[in-house]
């Protein structure tokens, strides 16, 4: 609509309400002729006619595209609604799966723990409860023995399974040279090197355990040390080391060790003038002071042979070859697989 059309409507809106309120009043005089005014009313009829049809048109137009904007509106609600549902719907099933799987892993807790006597202390025990995939496991806290929740890396193959291991050398990128506290709570990851901890040890030898250590040089060959017996002094006793019952095919290089308390940098209590720990870099039960050395600094091949630090087993290769790759494991003696 033109601007000289709305100047036309208003005039003509302003004429008949001047009429209609003073309808007492003489109404002024035309100033046009008859002819001429009735022709221009007619005209002007018209054109108000069609204006208020462009009007209502437009304003229908308007009101339709009103509702087509909000139709938009509501429908890209809509969508996005259904995006949120479809987003919170895979979240909660996300979670019920997470879920899920975390009721699982409590109720085999739950039903495991619920005589002491069926209790999961150690790898043995899981293989017990038919575990018997090598790998890391979660050990549950034990109200009984007022152990934490601890976790460990189980052998469930090697020579019957059910071993629960407490020290890996294999990586070479964490430093055994550590001190008192962390050699008795344990450092490293139980998939990689690791020390699994002083205290664990002595808890988990508590019942009467076998120790295995395998051991794999740089040329590829493996040996090993059994020992039937194997436990340890509590942080008291300096976590003296006894063992018993020797078999393998590596040498009984632990034997040297026996009866002997475990030393740190920080804690030297070796059977010797020489501060042990700081020669060979690790902690163990330096006797004055090794006839092994498996905490000791892992040497990359080239470098294995010209240190006296190194890891060392000398009744394999002697006091200055150092191993490529160790594992020492524990089970119950009682243990059948
Ligand atoms: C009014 O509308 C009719 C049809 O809608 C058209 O033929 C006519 O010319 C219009 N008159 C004016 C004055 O706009
Ligand atoms: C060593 O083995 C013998 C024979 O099997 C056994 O009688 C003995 O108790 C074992 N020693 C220890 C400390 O377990
Ligand atoms: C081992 O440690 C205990 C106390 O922790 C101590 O009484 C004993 O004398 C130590 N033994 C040796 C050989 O150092
Ligand atoms: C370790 O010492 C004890 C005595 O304290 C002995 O019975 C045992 O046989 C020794 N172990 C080894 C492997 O010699
Ligand atoms: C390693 O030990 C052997 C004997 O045990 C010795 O002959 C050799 O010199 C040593 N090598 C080094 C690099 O110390």
């Amino acid at each position: 609509m033109n601007f000289s059309n709305v100047a036309l409507v208003v005039a003509l809106i302003l004429l008949t309400e001047t009429k209609a309120q003073n309808p007492k009043k003489k109404p002024a005089p035309p100033k046009i002729a008859k002819g001429q005014c009735c022709d221009e009313v007619r005209t002007l009829k018209v054109q108000v006619a069609n204006l208020t049809s462009i009007l209502e048109e437009l304003s229908r137009k308007q009101e339709t595209d009103l509702i087509n904007v909000v139709r938009q509106i509501m429908e890209l609600d809509k969508q996005k609604q259904q995006l949120d549902n479809r987003v919170t719907e895979a979240e909660s099933k996300y979670s019920e799966v997470n879920n899920r799987v975390e009721i699982m892993q409590l109720q085999t807790l739950q039903s495991a723990t619920q005589t002491s006597s069926d209790a999961i202390y150690d790898c043995a025990s899981l293989y017990g409860k038919s575990y018997k995939i090598s790998g890391e496991y979660k050990l549950p806290k034990d109200e009984f023995l007022g152990t934490p929740e601890l976790s460990v890396f189980c052998d469930m193959e090697t020579n019957g399974g059910g071993w629960t291991l407490i020290q890996r050398r294999k990586i070479g990128l964490t430093s055994f040279k550590r001190d008192w506290k962390q050699y008795k709570s344990g450092f490293g990851s139980v998939r990689g090197d690791f020390w699994l901890g002083n205290e664990h040890i002595f808890r988990l030898t508590r019942q009467p355990s076998t120790l295995r250590i395998e051991m794999e040089d740089w040329e590829g060959e493996t040996r090993y040390a059994e020992y039937g017996f194997f436990t340890l002094g509590n942080e008291l006793n300096s976590y003296k080391l006894f063992i018993a019952n020797y078999s393998g095919n590596a040498g009984n290089s632990l034997r040297y060790h026996n009866n002997t308390n475990f030393s740190t940098v920080n804690r030297d209590n070796d059977k010797c003038v020489d501060d042990c720990a700081s020669l060979r870099k690790g902690g163990y039960w330096y006797n004055c002071c090794t006839d092994s050395n498996l905490n000791g600094v892992f040497y990359r091949y080239g470098e294995h042979k010209k240190n006296t630090d190194g890891i060392t087993w000398y009744g394999w290769h002697g006091p200055n070859y150092s191993l490529k790759k160790i594992e020492m494991k524990i089970r119950p003696v009682s243990f059948q697989p």
